[in-house]
């Protein structure tokens, strides 16, 4: 177990020979506590229309540029099925937040469906922001085990860097809303943004050891990537590391030092380091992550899910091939 000093120390340290060393020790001990095999979610982006106007985020609501989507039932549902039949074990359904009557209907329905047709045997993560405890329930209920809710930055003083001031950016909501989503039983997944404009070796330390305060689950945390159409966009020089070489050691870093936290948790090697080093993903899986997140969201609407600049539309299922390490097909890959 680290202390916070040395977290922040491994964190300040520039040698490559100590951070491989860290790697692979977070390699190890995640084989020891969760096995050789990658686990796979396949990702589907159901809707970008969201509610908040998060500082930093492409589909804010005030990005009038965006063409805004919801995919139907049916759509969902073909990506449900054909993740199915490509052997994932679980699927992840993320959108942006909306708090209506319809939109929760809709997706306790689609839930229930993939259950139905699935034989219950199909995972669902659901990624759709904050709701109040009675909507979370309702959707546990319909079968959804797992939710996905990062608190983006652990200090409140931060947060409010990088969310407007109002009913819908608050910040003890949303540590509620973590805390009420594994009061309800969900898996519960967390995480932050690191590289953030102002932010200090600190705040990533803080932000590491929040996760293991907040006994989370799962872990996707990933490089703040300035979008165009953002107000933190104007930020962007104020961001610590400049060269993508050093945000990607920053993200092995950070999830080597969170294995050796939290070592029976899941880990995902996130979309945005493939941005930042096209064998981020591997790097990361060699690191101490195990969990992969391929995007089966239709082709067309992919590039709609715009959080941030050059988000890589790639098509994932022919990648998976190259992995250097076997893959837990059909499994769920549950840590409890
Ligand atoms: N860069 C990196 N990650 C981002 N996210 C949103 N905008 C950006 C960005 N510009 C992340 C947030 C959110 C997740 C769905 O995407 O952490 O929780
Ligand atoms: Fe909406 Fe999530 Fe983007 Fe914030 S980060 S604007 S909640 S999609």
């Amino acid at each position: 177990m680290f202390t916070r000093e040395e977290i922040i120390e491994i964190l300040t340290d520039e040698s490559d020979d100590n951070l491989s060393l860290l790697c692979s020790d977070a390699h190890r001990i995640r084989v020891e506590n969760r096995g050789e095999s990658i686990f796979l979610r396949a990702l589907i982006e159901f809707s970008n229309r969201c509610q908040k106007n998060c500082l930093y985020c492409g589909l804010r609501s005030s990005n009038i540029d965006t063409s805004r989507y919801i995919l139907s039932e049916d759509q969902i549902i073909d990506s449900a099925v054909k993740s199915y039949n490509s052997g994932y074990g679980s699927i992840v359904l993320q959108s942006g937040e909306r708090r209506d009557r319809e939109f929760i209907s809709f997706v306790t329905k689609v839930i229930k469906e993939i259950k139905r047709f699935s034989d219950n045997k199909l995972g669902i993560t659901l990624s759709c922001g904050e709701q109040n405890e009675e909507t979370y329930r309702e959707w546990f209920e319909a079968g959804a085990h797992r939710y996905l809710l990062r608190f983006e930055t652990s200090k409140e003083e931060n947060y409010y860097r990088l969310h407007p001031k109002d009913r819908f950016h608050s910040y003890s909501d949303r540590i509620n809303a973590i805390k009420t989503l594994k009061k309800i039983g969900y898996m519960t997944g967390s995480g932050f943004m690191y590289n953030l404009p102002n932010e200090r070796v600190e705040d990533i330390a803080d932000n590491l050891l929040f996760l293991k305060e907040l006994n989370v689950d799962m872990v996707g945390m990933g490089p703040y990537i300035p979008h165009h159409e953002t107000p933190l966009y104007e930020e962007r020089n104020l961001v610590r590391l400049k060269e993508k070489s050093d945000i990607m050691k920053l993200a092995l870093k950070s999830i080597a030092i969170l294995r050796h936290l939290m070592p029976h948790i899941n880990i995902a090697s996130t979309t945005a380091l493939q941005v930042i080093d096209n064998q981020g993903r591997e790097k990361a899986l060699a690191s101490g992550a195990n969990v992969l997140m391929p995007n089966l969201t239709p082709d067309t609407l992919r590039e709609n899910y715009s959080i941030y600049d050059n988000k890589p539309g790639v098509k994932e299922d022919s990648e998976l091939i190259s992995l250097p390490f076997p893959i837990a097909y059909n499994e769920c890959g549950d840590t409890i």
